[in-house]
């Protein structure tokens, strides 16, 4: 599948992912500016965040209390917030728009 992500000054970079990996690790894969997964996916950075385009929020799931957690401490948190490492991809994902905050924490 194919995940576009978003930079806040509108810079796009399109990644193709795999059936599986998170959205954390397809961004470090792929070197994307500003998702630093510093905790390898263990939803204890937070450094992760990604703000999940309106119209595709509801194919990524359900934040758990933990990821709610990290999530309610994050000065950048929108509606559609995730921390990307708890967000697995999926083939009902591809083609899915991710925004990267303008500071990570
Ligand atoms: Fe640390 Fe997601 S990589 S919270």
């Amino acid at each position: 599948g194919k995940v576009t992500f978003i930079e806040h000054d509108q810079t796009k970079h399109v990644a193709e992912f795999k059936h599986g990996s998170s959205l954390m690790q397809i961004a470090v894969d792929n070197a994307i500016p500003g998702i630093d997964g510093d905790c390898g996916g263990e939803c204890a950075c937070g450094t992760c965040h990604v703000i999940i385009a309106d119209e595709w929020f509801s194919k990524t799931g359900v934040p758990n209390e933990e990821e709610e957690q990290m999530l309610s401490m994050t000065p950048e948190r929108a509606s559609t917030s995730r921390l990307g490492c708890q967000v697995i991809a999926t083939d009902a994902m591809d083609g899915i728009f991710v925004y990267l905050p303008e500071f990570q924490m």
